[in-house]
């Protein structure tokens, strides 16, 4: 069975299909918004021996004529030198603005390839065909697009919103159980933001991976309809990642997103109950659900490390920073606060003394 979840933004309407064996047929699912064109599909050298070949077979039996550009996988990938090899591709292919883009893979391919749709002749058609459980449930769904420089991450982007968003969950059977894990932070973000439901789900998320999957789109679809450029409501999406990224960035990035985020989020959770904003409650469910995902929830790094790399990130707006404080079990709300404040929400959130 195929479930749809319609995104409607100012600048686009387009639907996120969900459902198992959707990758064979996505040359169908694709050709009702773009009709038959030239199909550029960008993808990383682990997922291209898993999918490229089935992706092309449907896009060439619905009359798409695909070219295939790869980059080696990783987040060292998301940089601006292949930015421009894609664009330079797409020009080489000599693809126009009836053509598409399609970006098969994780998070990186993701955001490098609607990048390159968002630039090239202005904005040529996405299509996002996402294949680990982070980018179903995130990244591919929203229309954040972006590379990395050398000050930091995702600092070269855009909002660009994909035509269609096609998600087969069969595809997560190759996706090696540490990547799993770290998708699995950003459901858990889901859960504590806004729907405890999720919680329960995730004592077994294989078993529930559909149900999870469009929840969690269903709640980003939700913030994103409210807050399409992320001023506002949206930044409750960043629950754990404040902290997250300044422990990713302490470790050299050695530390995955969805672990750093995983460590974040209890830290969070930790500093709140501390703090008398959240329930000892919230905290235990959280910690025990990241803990069942295989996920670490706590941290080497000082509290001074930590936050020298927060002020860093460009989270931060003048002298005062938003975090997400989670106040119950399922349930976040946004603060914006001084510099010091959420110092001390790091500090306490790294104090295990009294559990
Ligand atoms: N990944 C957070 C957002 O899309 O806003």
């Amino acid at each position: 069975m195929m479930q749809t979840v319609t995104v409607r933004v100012e600048s686009r309407t387009y639907d996120v299909l969900i459902g198992r064996g959707l990758l064979d047929r996505a040359g169908e699912w694709a050709l009702e918004v773009t009709g038959p064109c030239r199909a550029a599909v960008i993808t990383d050298d682990i997922v291209e021996q898993f999918y490229a070949k089935r992706l092309e077979d449907s896009l060439r039996s619905a009359g798409f004529e695909p070219a295939r550009f790869v980059i080696p996988h990783g987040e060292a990938s998301k940089d601006p030198e292949n930015l421009i090899r894609i664009i330079r591709f797409l020009a080489k292919e000599k693809l126009t603005r009836g053509d598409a883009v399609f970006a098969l893979g994780g998070g990186v391919v993701g955001d490098i390839a609607g990048l390159s749709a968002s630039l090239f002749l202005r904005g040529i058609r996405l299509i996002q065909i996402p294949t680990t459980l982070l980018s179903m449930v995130d990244s591919s769904v929203g229309g954040k697009t972006a590379v990395d420089l050398p000050e930091g991450k995702n600092l070269l982007g855009s909002f660009y919103q994909p035509f269609r968003v096609i998600i087969d969950p069969d595809v997560l059977s190759t996706l090696p159980e540490e990547f799993f894990a770290d998708g699995c932070a950003e459901v858990i973000k889901y859960g504590q933001i806004c729907r405890k439901e999720i919680f329960r789900w995730m004592e077994d998320p294989r078993a529930h991976l559909e149900q999870l999957i469009a929840e969690c789109v269903k709640i980003k679809r939700d913030i994103v309809e409210r807050d399409e450029k992320d001023t506002g409501e949206r930044q409750l999406l960043n629950f754990g990642h404040t902290f997250g990224h300044g422990i990713e960035k302490c470790s050299g990035f050695r530390l995955s997103h969805g672990k750093a985020v995983a460590i974040g989020m209890v830290l969070m959770a930790r500093g709140s109950v501390k703090m008398g904003t959240s329930t000892p409650e919230s905290l235990q469910v959280l910690t025990r659900t990241i803990q069942k995902a295989g996920l670490p929830t706590s941290t080497d790094f000082t509290a001074e490390e930590i936050f020298e790399a927060v002020l860093s990130d460009k989270k931060r707006s003048g002298g005062s920073i938003t975090l997400v404080i989670p106040d119950e079990v399922g349930h976040c709300r946004l603060e914006k606060m001084e510099i010091s404040k959420a110092e001390e929400y790091l500090i306490r959130g790294l104090d295990q003394a009294q559990e």
